[in-house]
């Protein structure tokens, strides 16, 4: 396959990246409001500085590819989005549950993001962006970080409803 296909695989994927942290930026704020607990809270705080500081690492990284930072709209988080809002609005009432709800719906947009980081990481290695990569290695470590944090808050919350249930 010609260098400039993968060239141009790796900016369509950067692109949607872009765009998909650029939508959470703008979801995280309700996903966090939405919690019961603190610590589930603080959790997706946090984790919108670290989205924010994604949005700028990636227009540092069409900045050292030599793009201007342009967005694809990226369906997958918009759907992964749409239905975490769906829930939200299911599980309003039952105070419980939504902590358990939110985790879901972040560990899928982890996944996703996680998906998306490896292809890009990926394709830059092939294209020789050693620079780029590690830019795209330093996002994907915070995500796999907040994956691990949504599973430990998640199995300690599960643990609290089972006992409590007993
Ligand atoms: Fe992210």
């Amino acid at each position: 396959m010609p260098a400039e296909s993968l060239q141009e695989l790796l900016s369509e994927e950067l692109k949607d990246l872009y765009d998909a942290e650029k939508q959470l930026t703008k979801a995280l704020p309700k996903i966090a409001k939405a919690a019961d607990s603190d610590q589930i809270r603080a959790a997706f705080e946090e984790h919108l500085e670290v989205t924010k500081s994604q949005v700028a690492r990636l227009e540092e990284i069409f900045q050292a590819l030599g793009e201007k930072p342009k967005s694809r709209p990226c369906k997958g988080m918009k759907g992964l989005l749409d239905e975490s809002q769906e829930h939200l609005e299911e599980y309003s009432g039952a105070r419980d549950l939504i902590d358990s709800v939110l985790i879901d719906g972040g560990k899928k947009v982890e996944h996703y993001e996680i998906a998306g980081y490896n292809s890009a990481i990926e394709l830059a290695e092939a294209l020789g962006h050693k620079a780029v990569s590690r830019l795209l290695r330093q996002t994907l470590t915070e995500e796999e970080r907040m994956d691990k944090k949504l599973d430990q808050l998640g199995g300690r919350l599960l643990k609290k409803m089972v006992r409590q249930a007993a």
